[in-house]
């Protein structure tokens, strides 16, 4: 290792370029430094599905599955106010929620809970031990699908859905920005330009964004070498702006507009505007990048288990094809889709 390299590793950025190869499960999230060369590691499918969007109909893919159990937040909420919760309040029980599901030191909270549930059954009340034992039960998955698998931050997938876009120091807009985790992740693959996230939660910008680890290493560009870096939320040129996307004043002026579980969350009549939010402030040659979650079992048994913790908002989970032909039949043309571990993935320009 040179001076200089040695010299970039502190306890704050943790990791360098020589640590390729790397991964290490930390308390709350896995480190992963995986050859980003490696097909077998870092992969996009390509689904390939569909070769003309225009030939395809809803009659033939169907409509995305719903995912009905509500959080006991939200039922609670509902019953004391006897009415439906507003959809920002909606987000922002989430979004304290889906935090707190972050923040964990996952083995400490698995051996507090251990403690506890032989305290339960000793003092042998049904009730107690059936709780306890959900609460381990939801932790294990918590673990398993984020700290283990890496199914949510999914870094080598979103490296590989975000490779080959055609930007020089691109301005990169991050519509429900929440954390803002693959914004950085495009930042640091294509760095220069700016990152603008957006949320209307100020507990985003605070908490989640604010408290996301500054240790966190992100696989990018040097932009001196061309070659490999690895880049830190703090070495990062982003604003966060707490507003309503439909207050933006911006214009067509963003070279990538991105947003992460997002238009799953409306049902079908307010997802033209959905999509809009995104054409709206895209230069004509730049790319609209889009995730949603996959509608697969695993996803439907995730989504019902953590249904407290995860479903204060409308939800659905959906198939590549039903998502392309959203956005194909709300003027986008589809560039690429496919899937990554626990999402559909899109690249699109407007059209
Ligand atoms: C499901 S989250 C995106 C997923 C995200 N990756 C996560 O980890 O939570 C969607 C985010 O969009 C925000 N949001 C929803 N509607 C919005 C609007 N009209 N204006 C601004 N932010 C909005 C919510 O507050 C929430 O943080």
């Amino acid at each position: 290792m040179t001076q200089l390299e040695l010299a970039s590793i502190t306890p704050e950025h943790p990791f360098s370029e020589q640590d390729f190869e790397y991964t290490a499960l930390m308390p709350s999230y896995r480190v992963d430094l995986r050859n980003p060369r490696n097909e077998q590691l870092d992969r996009f499918v390509n689904a390939n599905v569909v070769s003309d969007w225009s030939e395809l109909s809803w009659k033939q893919v169907g409509r995305p599955f719903e995912v009905k159990k509500l959080a006991k937040e939200r039922r609670d909420w509902e019953a004391e106010h006897e009415q439906d919760m507003p959809v920002k309040t909606s987000w922002e029980y989430f979004n304290r929620s889906f935090h707190n599901l972050f923040m964990q030191d996952v083995p400490a909270e698995q051996k507090r809970l251990k403690t506890s549930l032989k305290d339960r059954f000793k003092g042998f009340h049904l009730r107690d031990v059936t709780h306890g034992l959900g609460e381990m039960v939801r932790l294990s998955l918590w673990n398993y699908v984020h700290r283990i698998e890496d199914g949510i931050w999914d870094p080598r997938g979103k490296r590989a859905l975000f490779e080959g876009l055609d930007v020089k120091n691109p301005r990169i807009l991050f519509l429900g920005a929440a954390e803002g985790y693959e914004a950085m992740q495009l930042h640091a693959m294509y760095p220069g330009g700016e990152v603008v996230m957006v949320d209307y939660d100020a507990f985003c910008k605070t908490d989640r964004f604010g408290h996301f680890p500054n240790t966190y290493p992100f696989l990018g560009t040097n932009p001196q070498t061309g070659g490999p870096k690895v880049w830190y939320k703090d070495q990062m040129n982003i604003s966060y702006l707490v507003k309503d996307i439909r207050d933006l004043d911006f214009h067509k002026e963003f070279d990538i507009v991105l947003s992460v579980g997002l238009l799953e969350h409306v049902p079908d009549e307010h997802k033209p505007a959905i999509l809009d939010w995104h054409r709206k402030f895209v230069k004509d040659n730049g790319y609209v990048i889009m995730t949603t979650p996959r509608n697969q079992m695993k996803s439907r048994i995730y989504y019902h288990v953590m249904a407290d913790m995860m479903n204060h908002t409308y939800r659905e989970l959906m198939d590549i094809r039903q998502m392309g032909l959203y956005a194909y039949e709300n003027g986008m043309d589809i560039v690429r889709h496919g899937y990554i571990k626990v999402h559909n993935g899109i690249i699109a320009r407007a059209r």
